[in-house]
């Protein structure tokens, strides 16, 4: 199995509505980094994406729910994410394995320990060198997603979303992982993101935080 690769791989992770798709996107852009996400950035993912969250479809299992967030991550990690690293570059995703876990693991309660192998697994042993959980309490996230169409698991009950959140910061307590509080506004979460990846990773090439304009 080829391990070494030169890039940095940094999950961002959260509950729906935590603001996490604006500070992925942004980061990407400071960083130069490949920006990708979960479930759905392959042709095969899209089709993945369809039967998780299409609410006319029958709602899968919450087994069949893993297994597929799983397939989806297998095959973005051979196309996408790994190729971009061992090609040098920086990778920023929006969700990765630890949303599997949090979503399923906990929200669905299926159970961490029990996922976490398969979720090893599918990703083929290719960790984050940082997850960044953008943390905000369940209400707050509700009121943000309120004007948007909610996919199947947005529609779960906030009991769901309590446990996701719960889950989310338990996995946080691990060695590759920063909670940022999303509850400020995106320049300054940005800001205190950008700070975290620069403390614990660096940052790539000659980038040197804030001098990029924009
Ligand atoms: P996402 O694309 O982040 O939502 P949005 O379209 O609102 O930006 O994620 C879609 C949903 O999939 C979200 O409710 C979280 C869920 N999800 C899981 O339950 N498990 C997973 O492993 C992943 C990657 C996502």
């Amino acid at each position: 199995m080829s391990s070494f690769h030169r890039g940095r791989l940094i999950a961002v992770e959260g509950i729906d509505g935590c603001g996490k798709t604006t500070q992925a996107k942004m980061l990407s852009k400071a960083l130069g980094a490949l920006l990708t996400f979960e479930p759905g950035a392959t042709a095969l993912g899209k089709e993945i994406r369809g039967l998780l969250l299409d609410v006319s479809l029958p709602h899968p299992v919450a087994r069949a729910e893993a297994l597929l967030m799983a397939a989806d991550r297998a095959q973005h990690v051979d196309e996408v994410v790994r190729p971009a690293l061992e090609d040098g570059k920086w990778v920023v995703t929006d969700r990765y394995s630890g949303s599997t876990l949090a979503y399923q693991g906990a929200g669905r309660q299926l159970g961490v320990a029990a996922l976490r192998q398969i979720v090893e697994w599918a990703a083929d042993d290719l960790a984050p060198d940082l997850s960044i959980l953008l943390d905000v309490p369940v209400p707050l996230a509700r009121r943000r997603l309120a004007s948007s169409a909610p996919d199947r698991l947005e529609r779960l009950q906030d009991d769901f979303h309590e446990r996701v959140r719960e889950g989310f910061l338990s996995l946080a307590a691990e060695k590759d992982w920063v909670v940022v509080d999303g509850e400020g506004d995106t320049p300054q979460v940005h800001d205190e993101i950008m700070r975290a990846v620069e403390r614990r990773l660096g940052l790539p090439g000659s980038r040197r935080f804030p001098s990029e304009g924009g």
